[in-house]
């Protein structure tokens, strides 16, 4: 069984984080989302692995992933010119998949266990296609299901203004090469794509044997800031603590926390977890990090509270304050200047910037 991990799309309601790299690069725990993706695929045993990219650096990805082998994986890399739909970025896979079924993942999906189980599932089913469902309560969002009253999938609709179900299509999908048929079939849907659900629902008015799952534990669709917040608390709840770096008072770290090599941890400090802090990062004396926050390599914390965020590698934050429910992008720093003149907030801020004061 071959994957597919679809790395492109536009990422506007990221931004400015999607200003310098795609959104599935966005760390959450310290990993990209789309690494968590390349995982579950390895994970249930499919290695061989087509990326699709999009135009927003697609060379940060082509970086940091390689030829895959770094990660168990083979990686094949495809070039999607335009953002023109999910079914469109899988039409452009039919070259590696061949003959073979297939999983395609959207990268900046999480889901709670991985998919080894749907996978298996799907090796030794007799359906043409198997989706994924999970009950959600904003089902406008997404692609939903529609059942009969005997509870089987009779059809799906994207982005429904009144949706026929709670149950969302996640973004994991296990394809026969059928499907390349009907996505041939599509036309642009309203929002100028062409529509993987689309496609799946032309399977079932052909008569295709289509099966679904519904999923369990948490799924989830990383799309806004708020979502990456949520899948960092996600997956920090699910944290092993492992101290690498250097404690100076032992009694500084409370509950789950991770810290990498290098790391120092002065005294009077105090990390609550679930926390993770990355390599070669220092936090202060007095510092407070509060649950549910990530801090990646690099990182330098003078002075400040911190709680319910993800700071990327490279910040530097040195302010009197309490930094919560925030996101702040690789080499940012936050320094408070007391001797400033004229005195006030001095801001240096990319395109679409959000802040809280
Ligand atoms: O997350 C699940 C949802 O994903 C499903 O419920 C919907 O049925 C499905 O259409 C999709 O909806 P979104 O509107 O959330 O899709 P989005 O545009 O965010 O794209 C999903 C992923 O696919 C994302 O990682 C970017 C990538 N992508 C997207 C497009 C449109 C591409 O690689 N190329 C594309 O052309």
């Amino acid at each position: 069984m071959k994957g597919v991990i679809l790395h492109g799309g536009v990422g506007t309601r990221l931004r400015p984080l999607t200003h310098t790299g795609p959104k599935q690069l966005i760390p959450v725990a310290n990993k990209p989302i789309s690494q968590y993706v390349l995982e579950d695929l390895v994970e249930a045993g499919v290695n061989e692995i087509a990326i699709v990219l999009g135009d927003i650096y697609p060379e940060k990805v082509k970086e940091y992933y390689g030829d895959g082998s770094k990660f168990g994986s083979k990686i094949t890399y495809i070039i999607q010119d335009k953002p023109k739909g999910i079914a469109h970025a899988v039409g452009l896979c039919e070259k590696h998949v061949g003959n073979e079924p297939f999983v395609v993942y959207l990268g900046d999906n999480l889901i709670k266990g991985g998919i080894k189980s749907f996978v298996e599932d799907f090796k030794v089913s007799n359906h043409d296609t198997m989706i994924l469902l999970c009950k959600v309560e904003n089902p406008q969002r997404f692609g939903v299901a529609k059942f009969d009253e005997n509870g089987k999938l009779i059809s799906l609709v994207e982005k429904p203004k009144q949706p026929p179900s709670n149950y969302a299509l996640t973004g994991i999908y296990f394809f026969k090469p059928v499907i390349f048929e009907m996505i041939e079939k599509l036309k642009p849907s309203w929002r100028g794509e062409l529509e993987i659900t689309e496609a799946i629902q032309l399977l079932l008015e052909n008569g295709y044997n289509v099966g679904c799952q519904k999923v369990e534990g948490w799924w989830k669709d990383t799309g806004t800031p708020e979502d990456i917040l949520e899948a960092n608390r996600l997956i920090l709840d699910e944290l092993k603590p492992k101290i690498k770096g250097k404690i100076e008072d032992p009694n500084s770290i409370q509950g789950r926390v991770t810290i990498g090599e290098n790391t120092t941890i002065k005294r009077e400090a105090l990390i609550r977890g679930p926390a993770i802090i990355g390599e070669n990062t220092t936090i202060e004396e007095n510092v407070y990090i509060g649950p549910y926050t990530s801090i990646g390599n690099n990182v330098t914390i003078k002075k400040g509270e911190i709680e319910n965020s993800i700071i990327m590698d490279y910040c530097v934050i040195d302010v009197n304050d309490r930094i919560v429910d925030s996101i702040i992008a690789a080499h940012s720093k936050i320094i408070s200047n007391p001797n400033n003149k004229p005195h006030g907030k001095r801001f240096i801020l990319g395109e679409r910037t959000y802040i809280e004061l």
